[in-house]
């Protein structure tokens, strides 16, 4: 089959198509012939060599994927060869063929098209598990995402305004702004001409954010610690702005803050199964119904993986970059 490797750790260019066996699919897996796969930051991360590939997956970057169920161990799983569906995998997803555990796969939602539904896995798992499982976003709190024009962000924005939640983003332009506040955020913030710190308190009523979305850390932290509510929790996903800071701990104890943070990558496949489900019960049906709709800014024919991955480089999008495989 085709597929695109990472030659050396570096620029774009290291990305090539090259000819790989198929996927040796292991026990619970499917194999998914690739019509679609989403480009996301980690696989930058993963060609510059700073995201190791975890111990058994592909080298072959690639964490989302939608495309046809063609073979595999579908028993138990619902679905049946031939189903439609798109995929969260732990690698291999810019390739023509690409092995999923059944229980990472959803269905193609009814009226998305393939290439819309490759977008969805790595940021919906993503986005439900640290804002529904690890924060508890719920009720009429309100939500912070910082990086509201990623792709993180723009799924953040979109599902928890569709689930009820108030929305405030943080983005690095004004037109990125604009563009969280089409997705449902009640304001966007541009953080290098605003103090998001200002502007959140100023929303709330001087209370703050209830639950922050984070993926920019260092000196952040110390910043959001200001503008979150009491009994407020803060999830980092991600350190573009530095895996260090200092931050005034009496605050974390007399407002009884929360920080956390995870990595989807890692997690078992029993995890991501159990976030699958409650997908597929929460939030497959706002996909369905429109509420929540498909951000994609650009997609690219899989050959051309470099101009993908030096189009995220250059952080002009809003939503997701994308490759098309067949
Ligand atoms: N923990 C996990 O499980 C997990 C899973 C998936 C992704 N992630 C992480 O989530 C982040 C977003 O991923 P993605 O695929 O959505 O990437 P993406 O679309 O490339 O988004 C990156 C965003 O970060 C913003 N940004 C960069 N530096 C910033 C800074 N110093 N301050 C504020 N914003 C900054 C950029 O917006 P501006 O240009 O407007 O600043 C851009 O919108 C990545 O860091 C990724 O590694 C984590």
């Amino acid at each position: 089959m085709q597929a695109i490797e990472i030659t050396h750790p570096g620029a774009p260019d290291v990305l090539k198509i090259c000819e790989r066996p198929m996927p040796a699919l292991k026990a619970g897996e499917v194999l998914i012939k690739v019509h679609a796969a989403g480009v996301n930051r980690p696989d930058v991360l993963q060609r510059t060599g700073n995201y190791p590939v975890p111990p058994g997956a592909s080298d072959i970057p690639g964490l989302e994927v939608a495309g046809e169920i063609i073979d595999g161990d579908v028993s138990g799983s619902g679905f049946k060869i031939g189903d439609r569906v798109c995929a969260l995998v732990q690698g291999g997803g810019y390739a023509e063929y690409c092995a999923a555990p059944a229980a990472q796969c959803l269905p193609v939602p009814k009226g998305w098209s393939m290439l819309e539904a490759a977008s969805l896995p790595e940021t919906f798992f993503t986005v439900y598990s640290n804002l529904f499982e690890r924060a508890r976003l719920s009720g009429d709190e309100v939500l912070l995402v910082q990086g509201g024009s990623s792709g993180i962000g723009v799924t953040a924005i979109q599902m928890a305004h569709a689930l009820g939640h108030r929305v405030i983003a943080t983005a690095g332009t004004d037109d990125k702004c604009r563009a969280c506040e089409a997705l449902g955020a009640e304001r966007g913030i541009n953080y290098r001409t605003e103090d998001f710190v200002e502007v959140v308190k100023s929303l709330t009523g001087g209370k703050g954010a209830d639950v922050i979305l984070d993926m920019v850390a260092g000196d952040y932290v110390a910043r959001e610690i200001e503008c979150m509510a009491d009994d407020g929790r803060l999830v980092i996903i991600a350190l573009l702005g530095g895996a260090k800071g200092t931050i005034d701990f009496g605050q974390i104890l007399r407002r009884r803050l929360t920080v956390t943070g995870s990595t989807l990558r890692p997690r078992p496949v029993a995890f991501k199964q159990m976030v699958a489900d409650k997908l597929r019960a929460r939030v497959w049906p706002l996909l369905e119904s429109g509420q929540i709709k498909p951000v994609i800014f650009q997609s690219f024919p899989l050959a051309e993986a470099a101009a993908a991955h030096t189009l995220m480089e250059t952080s002009t999008h809003v939503g997701k970059i994308m490759l098309t495989v067949a």
